[in-house]
């Protein structure tokens, strides 16, 4: 990485003064400098002494060195670096020539579970489900990228009431086993949710079958196993669709069988205790601020909950892969449920691997309210692709005649990146019509610059050699340096779990990239060697534009 090439400069610069962490950073005021350097300010108090003399010192040490064309020292103490030409072209050389355009490798390959997506059995998936799906799928590919091992589960949600309420459901209208179709799940689900909130006898019904399914009974059981095979396929169609894909389709019921595996640990440990009839495990801490509740494994009519299933399943992920970290992409709201589910399967020792919740925000119209449709229902995905879709075509004459393999490529794209250029932890507005628009930090923006140039590319043939050591102008130089940028980018979504930082760097090379290709005509140029190096520089560009599309989960299509 370039700040840490830096950072040895750096280090080697400060003489006598001694300091642990000699962060360099990317500059915010680009017109002054490309990066800096702000640790002056530390040493000033160390030291004693003013920070502009002590940046000035290290600025005057640093002259030496090749990596610059400009250091100096700024008051109120900062050292700016302006990065020379042919140190910017060396790093770039090293991208071109090494594996994964030389990221760092890790020393430690690590074993990753990532539970994402989790949608409800017998329940239509939604606007709503959007967001896991495609937030952990670029996650799982980020973490394989930079090197380790990760499998990724779809924790199907369906142990809960909704199977009982459409067993219920089923029975009492007299739709067999064989003839029920997704259809009548999808009209049930929400009927009996709706009964079952006002109606409470229905809901002890309900929640009797759930509980006698949970317990084996053969007769739901069948019930079961035709409600989830219709479910998932349909599940699964959608998610192919989003080019979201899991190494393993569990669900929670996939976990029963561990359930008093979990509970003889607990109890082994005497960490079960009886509370209002129900069996809780404690687990507040001196240090909490706010009271949290325990945790409910076993409910006093001897059904389990989500919390058990949970631990359950981390049993079950323990024994299986002996996972060093357990990822679970779920809905931010669900920050009290993991807080007792971690801290209960920490003390019970049933894993020693990291748990880590990465929650995320809702999507909301423009209301700010969870997104509707204009009629005010929660759009279902399958009307939401085609929505997108639609505006997309009717946004350019030439649209409508695209393959529907290009056309549902697009749709993700718009899809993903209005997503994933946020930080998964905030709620974002749902706008179509920006997210289509070819204008903008837009899905069709990042493809449309990666297909111009392409075309370019393909258009002037040439063959790869060593850079020069030449940058020929502003914009030029401009989209070096956003090159540089790219094992950040890589590693802080990796570390931060934020494929933002991804999203984010991706369209400011975009930026780069038409802001150039704007300005430099490259067609018929005579210099022969500054349209080498130009060539080169956008080839490594693509290329480079690829990959991260790869790992936001967004194909390219062929035309548009
Ligand atoms: N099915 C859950 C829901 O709809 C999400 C599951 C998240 N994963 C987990 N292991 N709890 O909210």
């Amino acid at each position: 990485m370039v700040s840490e090439l830096l950072e040895i400069e750096v280090r080697k610069a400060l003489g006598d003064y001694k300091m642990e962490n000699c962060n360099v950073v990317v500059s915010n005021r680009p017109d002054l400098c490309d990066y800096q350097f702000d640790g002056a300010f530390r040493l000033s108090k160390t030291y004693k002494k003013p920070p502009i003399e002590i940046a000035q010192e290290i600025a005057t040490s640093l002259q030496s060195s090749s990596c610059f064309e400009k250091v100096e020292a700024v008051h109120p103490g900062f050292v700016n670096m302006t990065l020379s030409s042919a140190f910017i072209n060396q790093v770039l050389e090293k991208m071109r020539k090494n594996e994964k355009f030389n990221l760092p490798k890790w020393e430690q390959m690590e074993t990753y579970v990532i539970d994402y997506g989790g949608p409800n059995i017998a329940k239509p998936l939604h606007v709503g489900h959007m967001r896991p799906a495609i937030v952990g799928e670029a996650i799982k590919r980020i973490i394989a990228y930079v090197g380790h091992k990760v499998i990724a589960d779809v924790h199907f949600g369906d142990f809960g009431l909704q199977i009982g309420q459409v067993i219920y459901g089923m029975k009492s209208e007299g739709i067999s086993i064989e003839e029920v179709t997704l259809d009548d799940l999808n009209r049930i689900y929400p009927q009996m949710s709706k009964r079952c909130k006002e109606e409470a006898q229905i809901k002890e019904i309900c929640e009797n079958i759930t509980k006698e399914l949970q317990d084996g009974s053969q007769e739901y059981e069948a019930y079961y196993q035709k409600i989830f095979a219709l479910s998932k396929k349909d599940i699964k169609r959608i998610y192919q669709y989003l080019d979201v894909d899991f190494d393993l389709w569990y669900g929670e019921m996939d976990s029963r069988a561990f359930i008093p595996l979990v509970e003889s640990v607990l109890i082994e440990s005497s960490l079960l205790h009886e509370s209002e009839g129900a069996l809780v495990v404690d687990v507040e801490k001196k240090e909490d601020t706010k009271e949290i509740p325990p945790l409910i494994f076993k409910k006093s009519n001897g059904g389990y909950l989500y919390g058990s299933t949970d631990m359950a399943t981390i049993y079950q992920r323990e024994k299986d892969f002996h996972p060093n970290y357990i990822l679970y992409v779920a809905d931010a709201r669900q920050s009290l449920h993991f807080k007792q589910v971690f801290r209960a399967s920490l003390k019970s020792k049933i894993t020693d691997a990291k748990l880590e919740h990465l929650g995320f925000g809702t999507i909301n119209g423009m209301d700010g309210k969870p997104y509707k449709t204009r009629s005010g229902e929660t759009p279902k995905l399958d009307d939401l692709f085609k929505e997108v879709e639609e505006i997309f075509v009717a946004s350019k004459e030439t649209n409508a005649s695209m393959t529907e393999e290009d056309k549902k490529k697009i749709v993700n794209a718009i899809l993903k990146f209005a997503d994933l250029q946020n930080n998964r932890e905030k709620d974002y507005i749902f706008d179509i019509k920006k997210f289509a628009d070819v204008v903008g930090k837009t899905g069709p923006y990042i493809l449309y610059t990666y297909l111009r140039i392409n075309k370019l590319l393909k258009a002037e043939p040439f063959i790869e050699e060593e850079l020069s050591n030449k940058i020929y102008n502003e914009q030029d130089r401009y989209l070096r340096l956003q090159l540089l940028g790219f094992h950040k980018a890589v590693l802080d979504a990796f570390k931060l779990r934020l494929p933002s930082t991804i999203a984010n760097y991706v369209y400011d090379l975009c930026v780069a990239l038409n802001t150039f290709y704007q300005n430099n005509r490259i067609s018929g140029l005579e210099d022969a060697k500054k349209k080498q190096d130009w060539l080169t520089i956008l080839s490594l560009a693509n290329q480079i534009l690829k990959q991260l599309f790869y790992l936001l989960g967004i194909s390219i299509p062929s035309m548009m």
